[in-house]
C-alpha cells in the first residue's frame, strides 16, 4: 500500500455504492477489542445512537468513504452503538456527544479523534492523511498539530534546535485531546505574533510520539501529565532550565506577554512593536539634556557633560539593545548641531504609520515603529 491516491468523485461513489455494502461493519461490546483494538490495523469507528439525529446525517457519509476502500484489508470501518450493544465502548471513548469518529491504531497509541467538517471530502482526506503518514513512517499525528506551523522536534532533533543561534519556544503538547485542540488557534496566533522575530523559533512536541519520550522525561516535573498543553521558553544554548508558562491558554495575549517579559521582546498580539521597543529609556534624559546644553556651551563641553551623565545612567535591564547604532547617529547629528535632520524623520515615520502602515513590508515596519518611538520620546 503506497501512498494512496484515492479521488474522490460523489458521483463515481454513488454508483459504487450498491456493490460495497458491508466495508462499515457492526461491532459491539462483545466484539470490539479483538476487532478494533488487536486486530492492530487503522480503524475509523463511529460511535452513534438511535436517537441522535446528527448520527443518522453522518451515517451515509461513513458508508461512502468506507465505499471508497473497499477490497483494501489493511484499514477497516467500523460502527458502534453507544445506545444499545456498544455501551462499554462508547462510555470509553465518547468524550462529548454523539456522533464521534476516532481512529485507532491498535494498541501503540492512543485514538485520534476526527473533528473536521462532517463531509465524505473532508472525512476522506482525513483518511487519507492518516494513511500517509503511516505509510511514509512518520508518526501519526493529529492532522491539527500536523498543520502547526511549528518545527516539530523529537529525541533526536531536540538539541540541536535548541542548542543554537535562536530562543525556542516549545510547545509540548498532547496529539488529539481537546484541551490541545482548544489552544491549537491561540498557538497559531502567537507564531504569528512573532512572525518578523528572527532570533525566536517556535518548536512543537508531541509528548504522545514515542519518539520524544526522553525528552518527555527530561521535563516530566515541568510538562502536566493530564494532557494541557504546556508552553516552555528556552533561552539560546540554554537546554535545561525553560521558564514554563503557567497562566490563561485561551487568550493569545496572555502567551504574548509571557514570551515577551521571558526574552524582552515587546510584541503586541497583531504582530507591532510596542512603544518601549528600540528605547533605552535611561539615555533618554540625558540625551534632551545634551540637546539643551548644545545651545548653551561649546561643542566640546557639551560632549564632555553628556559622557558623564551617561556613565551615570546605565541601560536598564529591561532596555531593547536592538539600536545601539541609531542612538550613536541620532548623537552625533545633535552634537553636530544637524538634529533637524532627525526632527524631519520623525515627521516622516509618523506620516507613513499614521497612513499605510498595510503596504509595508514587515521588516521596515519594525523598523520604522523603533525609530519612531526613539525620536519621539528625544524630541516628541
Ligand atoms: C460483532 O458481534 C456482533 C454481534 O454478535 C455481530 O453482529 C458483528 O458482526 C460482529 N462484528 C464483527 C466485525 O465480527
Ligand atoms: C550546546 O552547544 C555547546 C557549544 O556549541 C556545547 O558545548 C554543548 O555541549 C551543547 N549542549 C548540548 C546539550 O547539546
Ligand atoms: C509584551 O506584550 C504585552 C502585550 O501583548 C504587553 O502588555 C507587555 O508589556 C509586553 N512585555 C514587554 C516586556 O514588552
Amino acid at each position: 500500500m503506497l501512498i494512496r491516491s484515492v479521488t474522490f468523485a460523489a458521483t463515481a461513489v454513488t454508483a459504487f455504492l450498491g456493490l460495497v455494502e458491508g466495508k462499515l461493519v457492526h461491532v459491539n461490546d462483545r466484539n470490539f477489542t479483538d476487532v478494533v483494538i488487536n486486530s492492530g490495523k487503522p480503524t475509523l469507528v463511529d460511535f452513534y445512537a438511535d436517537w441522535c439525529r446528527h448520527c443518522a446525517k453522518l451515517m451515509p457519509t461513513i458508508e461512502k468513504v468506507a465505499a471508497l476502500y473497499d477490497g483494501d484489508d489493511s484499514i477497516q470501518f467500523v460502527k458502534v452503538n453507544g445506545d444499545k450493544d456498544g455501551k462499554v465502548a462508547a462510555r470509553k471513548y465518547v468524550d462529548i456527544g454523539y456522533p464521534t469518529v476516532k481512529f485507532f491504531f491498535g494498541k501503540k497509541m492512543d485514538p485520534v479523534e476526527f473533528d473536521g467538517s462532517r463531509d465524505a471530502e473532508s472525512l476522506n482526506n482525513f483518511v487519507q492523511l492518516i494513511l500517509k503518514t503511516r505509510v511514509k513512517n512518520i508518526d501519526i499525528v493529529d492532522p491539527k498539530l500536523y498543520q502547526s506551523t511549528a518545527t516539530k522536534v523529537d529525541d533526536v532533533t531536540f538539541d540541536s534546535h535548541i542548542n543554537g543561534s535562536k530562543d525556542s519556544i516549545v510547545l509540548f503538547t498532547e496529539s488529539g485531546s481537546t484541551s490541545d485542540s482548544l489552544f491549537q488557534d491561540v498557538w497559531e496566533k502567537v507564531i504569528t505574533a512573532y512572525a518578523n522575530e528572527n532570533d525566536v523559533q517556535f518548536l512543537l512536541v508531541n509528548i504522545k510520539d514515542e519518539m520524544s519520550s526522553g525528552i518527555v522525561d527530561r521535563f516530566k516535573d515541568v510538562i502536566s501529565s493530564y494532557g494541557e498543553p504546556t508552553v516552555l521558553v528556552f533561552k539560546k544554548t540554554d537546554t535545561e532550565s525553560p521558564k514554563v508558562y503557567s497562566g490563561k491558554k485561551k487568550d493569545a495575549a496572555f502567551v504574548i506577554n509571557f514570551i515577551n517579559g521571558s526574552l524582552l521582546l515587546f510584541r503586541l498580539p497583531n504582530g507591532r512593536l510596542r512603544n518601549k521597543a528600540g528605547r533605552l529609556l535611561n539615555y533618554e534624559p540625558v540625551i534632551k539634556k545634551l540637546i539643551i546644553n548644545v545651545d548653551k556651551v561649546s561643542e566640546k563641553e557639551a560632549y564632555e557633560k553628556f559622557v558623564k551623565d551617561l556613565a551615570d545612567s546605565p541601560i536598564g535591564s529591561l532596555d531593547d539593545l536592538s539600536m545601539l547604532e541609531y542612538y550613536d547617529k541620532v548623537i552625533a547629528a545633535i552634537l553636530e548641531g544637524r538634529k533637524s535632520h532627525y526632527e524631519n524623520e520623525l515627521k516622516r515615520i509618523s506620516t507613513i504609520l499614521d497612513t499605510d502602515v498595510a503596504h509595508i513590508n514587515a521588516k521596515s515596519l519594525d523598523s520604522f515603529e523603533k525609530r519612531y518611538n526613539i525620536l519621539k520620546a528625544i524630541f516628541g
